[in-house]
């Protein structure tokens, strides 16, 4: 085959650096391919609006019937993002004989199984190593090199927006709004943020992992989610005195009562291996029962990285193509292990309250933990807040739900006016 003609759906942040990548590596494609991809054509909603971003701009369309009735068409490349028209245009790809490669994680996290199935019925490949930690390979190592591994954890730092933003506010004091502003900026986050700050995309990438991993689909709606929006410079003030760092976690555990499967921020200790992982970088900790731990770190998200990981999937079913072996990548999800309700995880808590500044306050409040079977490791009082004082509590590992009972009581006690944060500490 001396050429193949791929199509790019959209030419944002992630389709501009496969445009780049497909122009640098046209050399070499002809020695690392056995044939030389093209592009044949580009979806874009305004292709006015894109004429100067391209050398040939006959290739843009706003019609994607211009692609799917293309038959020299052979690899389509979504970078659209969204469910919908991403899902109706994947679909007819896959069933017009067309394989498929996207960095779309809402869309693999909701409905990967049904598409995989779609891409199996009709012999093509279905790749998404971009939707998961944007340049790091994890897709392809959790599905082939440790295939042969019971996988039992898999935790992560999957969201280069939110660990930008955290790393700003710890390093150099920034401000949360001008942090997200920055990692606007530099093409990190979602064309909605709000998907990166409340743990929603971390979310969806750590249903993909924990699919894999575990053999078993975990949706974006199995997975409990919490963001950083709620985390303030005094959190991260008592986390450095501490010795901890906070940062966003997904986090997956095949446990004996089921799957765990959350996203929330948390405490980690300074000489953890995902407490240096700052700024857009991200790392994923995997544990196996053969190869024990190891992790994959990198840049998790912007133009470059994230289209090094999609032309590595292209480039895979390129050689698929040539060889005619596509459709040779299965699902892999072949039980059904429950998900553990959030309520029964087991975890250690880093409160901070604002309580009335008098005798008996600290007696009050242990005891109403004490009721609820919580147990108190330290205390630390150091701030007055006008004639309050401020109050850090750190408790021993306790259920979930003795903790979401104590703190009922304690939001409607007259000495507690307000319990600000909650952080799950790392254990
Ligand atoms: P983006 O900058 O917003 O670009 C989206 C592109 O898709 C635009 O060119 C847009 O066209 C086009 N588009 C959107 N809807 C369309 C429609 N209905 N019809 C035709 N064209 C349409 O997005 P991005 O940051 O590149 O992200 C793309 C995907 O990659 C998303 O799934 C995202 O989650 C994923 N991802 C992004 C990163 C990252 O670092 N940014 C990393 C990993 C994965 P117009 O320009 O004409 O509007
Ligand atoms: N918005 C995502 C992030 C892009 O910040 O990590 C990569 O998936």
């Amino acid at each position: 085959m001396d050429e193949m003609y791929v199509a790019l759906l959209g030419l944002g942040t992630v389709g501009t650096g496969v445009y780049k990548v497909m122009k640098t590596q046209e050399s070499q494609m002809q020695q690392k391919l056995n044939t030389v991809l093209r592009i044949g054509r580009i979806l874009v909603r305004d292709p006015k609006k894109h004429e100067g971003e391209v050398d040939d701009p006959s290739v843009l369309t706003s019609s994607y019937e211009d692609i799917i009735s293309d038959p020299r068409i052979r690899i389509v490349i979504e970078v659209m993002g969204g469910i919908e028209p991403a899902y109706t245009y994947i679909r007819d790809a896959l069933e017009a004989g067309k394989s498929v490669v996207t960095a779309n994680k809402d869309l693999i996290a909701e409905r990967g199984g049904e598409l995989m199935a779609i891409a199996e019925e009709n012999r093509v490949d279905l790749r998404f190593e971009a939707s998961v930690a944007g340049g790091i390979p994890i897709i392809s190592p959790l599905k082939n090199s440790l295939a042969a591994n019971e996988i039992s954890q898999v935790m992560g730092i999957v969201n280069g927006t939110t660990n930008y933003i955290l790393t700003k506010m710890t390093e150099v004091g920034m401000d949360y709004k001008e942090a997200l502003q920055e990692a606007t900026d530099l093409g990190y986050a979602e064309a909605d943020p709000t998907a990166d700050v409340e743990g929603y995309d971390a979310g969806r990438k750590i249903a993909i992992m924990a699919s894999i991993a575990f053999h078993s689909r975990v949706t974006f709606r199995d997975v409990y989610t919490e963001g950083i929006t709620k985390i303030t410079s005094k959190d991260i003030g008592y986390a450095k005195t501490l010795g901890w760092v906070i940062k966003l976690i997904a986090l997956a555990r095949n446990t004996d009562n089921g799957i765990e499967a959350r996203v929330h921020p948390m405490l980690i200790p300074e000489d953890h291996p995902l407490a240096t992982v700052g700024g857009s970088y991200n790392a994923v900790y995997v544990v196996g029962d053969a190869v024990e731990d190891v992790m994959f770190y990198g840049r998790g998200a912007g133009e470059m990285p994230t289209a090094s990981a999609v032309m590595g999937d292209v480039f895979s079913v390129a050689r698929h193509t040539v060889y005619d072996s596509q459709g040779s990548t299965r699902d892999n999800v072949y039980r059904k292990i429950p998900i553990k309700r959030m309520d029964n995880i087991r975890s250690s808590y880093f409160l901070r309250m604002e309580v009335e500044d008098k005798p008996g306050v600290l007696a009050t409040i242990a005891s109403v933990f004490g009721n609820n079977s919580v147990s108190i490791e330290q205390v630390i009082q150091k701030n007055k807040i006008g004639t309050n004082a401020e109050l850090v509590i750190i408790t021993s590992e306790v259920k979930e739900r003795h903790i979401r009972d104590a703190l009922l009581i304690l939001n409607s006690s007259s000495v507690v006016k307000e319990v600000a944060t909650l952080i799950r500490v790392y254990g």
